[in-house]
């Protein structure tokens, strides 16, 4: 298994070896490579099981190290990228030719962020090139918000998982780009749109246009568990698959199911809060599914602020089948 620890000079040596380390950021961990080094990016899609057509997102330390990747930063996103980094916020901007394109999977445009964690922020700071890093999880599972989660996919493929403790905002980073003068979300994440909306204006969201993804990770079934995810009215659903005698798992919003009681039920947040929600998803989804449960049922949550990125995740893990 990975050696787990805080040791960010340790940490530091190994991406200059080139190969890979996990970092804790405070969406969810990632898996970070030297991404100005070929070698080491093919490594992080070997190790992922990750198609080459799902680009990466690349990380610095600060946004004045973004100009050094990308040739322009439309006004727009340069108000949102003064407002929310570092934060939950990834930027699809157009990329200078240093950037190698298996990273961007040919794509001419690149994702950056400035991730919030300060053992993340002391290791960029303390490198000579930017980390490419998708989420530490195999292809299509569920985001690691915890070293452990990483050490338990993908301990046997790497060697170091810097600790930075349970990722405090818990669901992955909120992706923006543009198309003409239109700012688009691609992706719902721990920024939520009103923050957005605060400083650009009302923007569009494509995140679920799985027909011609703009980014390749929208396939619907990514971030599933391996046991199936029901999503409905957990009112309805729990006497229904109790009467069929499954063993049933809940993971529901804030209501605790008395005649599951001692039983395989998870709230994302008793107090009904949806920062907390987000924060105790992805534990929550990895837990019911090591759990011996044949079906996870599950319900929404609030469709507003952080709960329509929760709300995306539930409804791509509810959906089995990859989508081309
Ligand atoms: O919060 C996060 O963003 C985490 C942490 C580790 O930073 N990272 C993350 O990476 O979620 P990943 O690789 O799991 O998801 C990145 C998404 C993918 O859906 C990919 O398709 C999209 O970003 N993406 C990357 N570059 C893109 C580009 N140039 N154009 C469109 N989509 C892009
Ligand atoms: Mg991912």
């Amino acid at each position: 298994m990975a050696e787990i620890g805080k040791d960010i000079d340790k940490a530091k040596a190994i991406l200059e070896k080139g190969e890979l380390v996990a970092i804790p950021t405070e969406t969810v961990y990632g898996l970070a490579g030297n991404a100005l080094n070929q070698d080491a990016v093919a490594k992080i899609f070997a190790v992922k099981s990750r198609p080459s057509f799902d680009p990466l997102i690349l990380h610095t330390s600060d946004l004045e190290r973004i100009h050094e990747f990308v040739s322009d930063i439309p006004e727009p996103l340069e108000k949102l990228a003064l407002a929310f980094c570092p934060g939950p916020l990834t930027l699809l901007l157009p990329k200078k030719s240093l950037v190698p394109d298996l990273v961007t999977s040919g794509l001419e445009t690149v994702a950056v962020r400035v991730p919030d964690h300060p053992l993340t922020q002391a290791l960029l700071a303390s490198l000579s090139f930017p980390l490419a890093a998708p989420s530490a999880n195999p292809f299509g599972y569920i985001s690691p918000t915890k070293a452990s989660h990483v050490n338990d996919q993908l301990g046997k493929k790497i060697e170091y998982i810097l600790d930075g403790g349970d990722c405090q905002v818990g669901v992955e980073s909120t992706i923006v780009g543009m198309e003409g003068d239109e700012v688009i979300v691609y992706r719902l994440g721990g920024l939520d749109l009103r923050s957005i909306e605060s400083i650009v204006g009302k923007v569009e969201v494509m995140a679920h246009s799985s027909s011609d993804p703009k980014s390749p990770g929208m396939l619907k079934s990514h971030y599933a568990p391996r046991k199936p995810l029901i999503l409905g009215d957990l009112d309805k659903l729990v006497p229904v698959y109790r009467s069929k005698g499954e063993n049933i798992g809940v993971l529901a919003f804030r209501s605790v199911y008395p005649e599951l009681l001692g039983q395989f039920q998870i709230q994302l947040s008793p107090s009904g809060d949806l920062t907390e929600a987000a924060k105790n998803l992805f534990a929550a989804m990895r837990a019911l599914d090591s759990m011996d449960v044949s079906v996870i049922l599950s319900e929404e949550v609030p469709d507003v602020g952080l709960g329509k990125a929760i709300n995306d995740r539930l409804r791509r893990a509810a959906a089995q089948e990859i989508e081309e």
